[in-house]
């Protein structure tokens, strides 16, 4: 009898694991990380000033926020994770970092207030950055704040837009300015 309980809650709690990493996949994306060649990159375009605030929306294992927390000492860094067993993981690493000036937080990125964010960066499908993201920046962010998107553009956008390809081999980065 105990061990059908013990069965059933280790069942329960790998298909909460399962269904969190498969939900966010139809969000922002599924959890395929960001070319760590690139990091550099994504951290010269955020071009972050002491003081500015950088979001990245889906953080995935969180080597995007931790990258560019270590690289401007003096902005601060949000890591948003959907899928649990990811998020753990991120947090997990970013403890052991001892970043001060980073933070990963568990939630829905789609919701979450990025009014006073000055640089946002995130990997998404297509259809979202050209979906539910666009409109949201063009609510949400301030004039001045930048977008960077990787690999995917957004069409339309009405404001500064160029894009980082070094070459031919390079995922494009995408640079969008309010
Ligand atoms: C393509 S990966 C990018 C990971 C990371 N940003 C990078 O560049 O390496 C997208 C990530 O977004 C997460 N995700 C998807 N929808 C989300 C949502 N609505 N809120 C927060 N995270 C989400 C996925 O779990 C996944 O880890």
């Amino acid at each position: 009898m105990l061990s059908a309980i013990i069965l059933s809650i280790i069942f329960i709690i790998a298909l909460i694991f399962l269904l969190s990493l498969i939900f966010p996949s139809f969000l922002i994306a599924p959890w395929v990380p960001c070319k760590k060649k690139d990091l550099e990159r994504i951290n010269r375009l955020a071009a972050l000033r002491p003081g500015q605030v950088f979001c990245e929306l889906g953080c995935g294992d969180g080597r995007v926020s931790r990258y560019i927390a270590k690289n401007n000492p003096e902005s601060q860094i949000i890591g948003i994770e959907l899928s649990v067993p990811i998020f753990l993981w991120a947090k997990l690493i970013g403890l052991f970092s001892g970043l001060n000036n980073m933070k990963i937080k568990y939630g829905n990125a789609l919701k979450y207030d990025i009014s006073n964010i000055n640089v946002v960066y995130t990997f998404a499908l297509i259809q979202t950055i050209n979906g539910k993201l666009k409109k949201k920046f063009r609510k949400e962010l301030k004039k001045g704040a930048k977008v960077l998107s990787y690999a995917f553009n957004i069409k339309e956008w009405k404001g500064k837009t160029s894009v980082d390809k070094p070459d031919s081999k390079a995922l494009p980065i995408f640079i969008y300015e309010l």
